[in-house]
């Protein structure tokens, strides 16, 4: 009988090794380990043996129903354990796709990284501001006629007496930043800037300025200038050579516009400069001496320059973009183009 018992337990090791899905166990569990088994036929049979050798074989019978009991649930655990594997480190990774930054960030980004390798601090700013920031701190006091080269977008509530509009220029945050700093100071202001403007292949009603600001220290427009041909040359790739033009802002004296040699015909002449070999990149000038006062600082001692350029039309000059309109377009024929 012990025969019997030791064929049944070779038995289900053989079938150990056949077994892959739970269905098979299953079938492994009816076979060994059912009601109508071969273990209980067993006990059907040697029930009725004399005493002591039924003892004997009960034990036999014990070890053999325990080894395929552990059988069953050893494989138990390894059939259903995939199911709760939450990491398998052998699986393949499924690839993912990795973001980027749009061009216009990342082109702000390398800008700003310019300025602070030159040792200048990023301030942010705020997208809202009062009509004093904007306008009042800066030399333009209300019905000033130059208030009309911003064209403003006004935010309809007022907080106290303030009236709020969305920041036409980051010049809004020179009184601000001149009060709260640390002089001597250099500060670079990145954000986004807000005219209402009806808009045309150059021209948004929404973009991006750098606000540049020099206090003390030597502060003069001959460092104005090299500060802006590294910025430039870095932005570029290539040397480039900046100029200035005299004009007219009412918080700089002088004022001056600021060009760089034309990117497209390196100065010789074309239709992008109109002939000129100069681009225009933006305004500039020594603080005026009411916003240094403005700012409470006495113009006799203090002295420094302020320029303020668009970012947009730097970067439609690098990546040869004809329509500035197309940064907002959303359009992803054009965003995928700069995945850099
Ligand atoms: C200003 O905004 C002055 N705050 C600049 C300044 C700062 C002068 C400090 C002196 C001292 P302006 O309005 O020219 O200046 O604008 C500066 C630049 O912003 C322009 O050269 C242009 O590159 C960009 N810009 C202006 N309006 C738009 C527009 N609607 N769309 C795209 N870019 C614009």
């Amino acid at each position: 009988m012990k025969e019997e018992l030791e064929n049944i337990l070779k038995e289900a090791h053989q079938l150990e090794f056949e077994i892959k899905t739970l269905e098979d166990l299953e079938n492994f569990r009816i076979k060994f380990l059912g009601r109508k088994g071969l273990l209980n036929n067993f006990v059907e049979k040697f029930k009725d043996l004399p005493r002591e050798e039924r003892a004997k074989i009960g034990e036999y019978f014990n070890y053999v129903k325990n080894e395929i009991k552990k059988i069953y649930e050893d494989l138990k655990i390894k059939l259903e354990k995939p199911k709760k594997i939450k990491f398998d480190i052998a699986h393949p990774g499924e690839k993912i796709e990795i973001g980027y930054l749009n061009i216009l960030k990342e082109s702000i980004k390398k800008i700003r990284e310019t300025f602070v390798k030159l040792g200048f601090d990023i301030e942010k700013g705020r997208e809202i501001v009062t009509e004093y920031e904007n306008f009042d701190s800066l030399n333009m006091p209300k019905f000033h006629p130059a208030r009309e080269m911003f064209d403003t977008l006004w935010i309809k509530n007022k907080i106290g007496k303030d009236r709020y509009l969305l920041r036409t220029h980051t010049s809004a945050h020179q009184v601000e930043i001149i009060k709260n700093k640390k002089l001597p100071l250099r500060v670079a202001i990145p954000g986004k800037t807000f005219r209402h403007e009806a808009t045309d292949v150059r021209h948004e009603f929404q973009f991006h300025q750098i606000e540049i600001l020099g206090i003390d220290g030597g502060a003069n427009l001959q460092e104005l200038k090299g500060v802006l041909e590294i910025v430039f040359s870095e932005f570029f790739n290539k040397k480039l050579d900046v100029s200035f033009k005299a004009s007219y802002f009412p918080f700089t004296e002088p004022s001056l516009e600021v060009y760089i040699k034309c990117v497209i015909c390196n100065g010789k002449g074309c239709q992008l400069c109109k002939n000129s070999g100069l681009l225009e990149v933006g305004g500039a000038g020594m603080v005026h001496p009411n916003v240094l006062k403005e700012a409470g600082l006495d113009p006799k001692e203090h002295y420094g320059y302020a320029a303020g350029m668009g970012i947009e039309r730097l970067v439609m000059l690098k990546y040869k973009i004809d329509d500035i309109r197309l940064f907002n377009s959303q359009d992803l024929r054009f965003i995928n183009q700069f995945r850099l």
